[in-house]
């Protein structure tokens, strides 16, 4: 199962897909590139790493979403790899219907919430400022309606009386490095 995972951020998440690649704990699965729509964004310094492809590629001028000629390099560079599975790690723009329609029931996303509560941005500040009691992440198929698609898995998070913001981002972060790989895992076997 050729996997492609596209992030904005410090790419913590793909890391941990890697690292369990490199463990053999990732089934059939294999990371076949990383794509970043920020030219410094941490995911990239892992293609060295991990000797993985990593490539920028210009998301174009909208700041939330991909459009127009951006939105089909993106489709183009994305499906050379020929993914069987395209993983969203903290990819922070909205993907439209055109992407979505050419990888049909392949793009996933990672989400620090337990959907469908605190969909959207800042997931885990909106849990905490709410009060709730648990949190978590979700690993769901990827639909035009933001953060709705079906859910493949999730992994609750407790928040303690007490416990800062800080903390809880933490936990939830540790839960998905183990949610997001084993869920790759299990859909290479599947
Ligand atoms: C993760 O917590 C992921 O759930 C979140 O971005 C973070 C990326 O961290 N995604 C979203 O909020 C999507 N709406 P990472 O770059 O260290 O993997």
């Amino acid at each position: 199962m050729r996997v492609v995972i596209l992030g904005s951020g410090r790419g913590s998440n793909a890391e941990a897909v890697l690292r369990s690649q490199a463990d053999g704990k990732l089934g059939a699965a294999k990371v076949a590139a990383l794509f970043s729509d920020r030219p410094g964004a941490g995911m990239l310094k892992l293609g060295p790493a991990f000797g993985v492809d990593a490539v920028f590629l210009d998301p174009g001028a909208f700041k939330t979403k991909l459009a127009g000629e951006a939105e089909q390099t993106y489709i183009r560079e994305i499906g050379a790899r020929q993914p069987d599975l395209i993983v969203l790690a903290g990819f922070m723009r909205v993907i439209k219907p055109a992407f979505i329609e050419a990888f049909s029931g392949k793009i996933i996303n990672l989400h620090p919430s337990l959907l469908p509560a605190f969909r959207g941005l800042a997931a885990i500040r909106q849990a905490y400022d709410f009060g709730a009691k648990y949190t978590g992440c979700t690993v769901h198929y990827v639909t035009p309606d933001v953060d709705a698609g079906p859910i493949i898995d999730q992994a609750a998070v407790r928040i303690g009386e007490g416990e800062t913001l800080e903390q809880v981002e933490a936990n939830v972060h540790e839960a998905e490095h183990r949610l997001l790989p084993a869920v790759i895992a299990r859909l290479s076997r599947a």
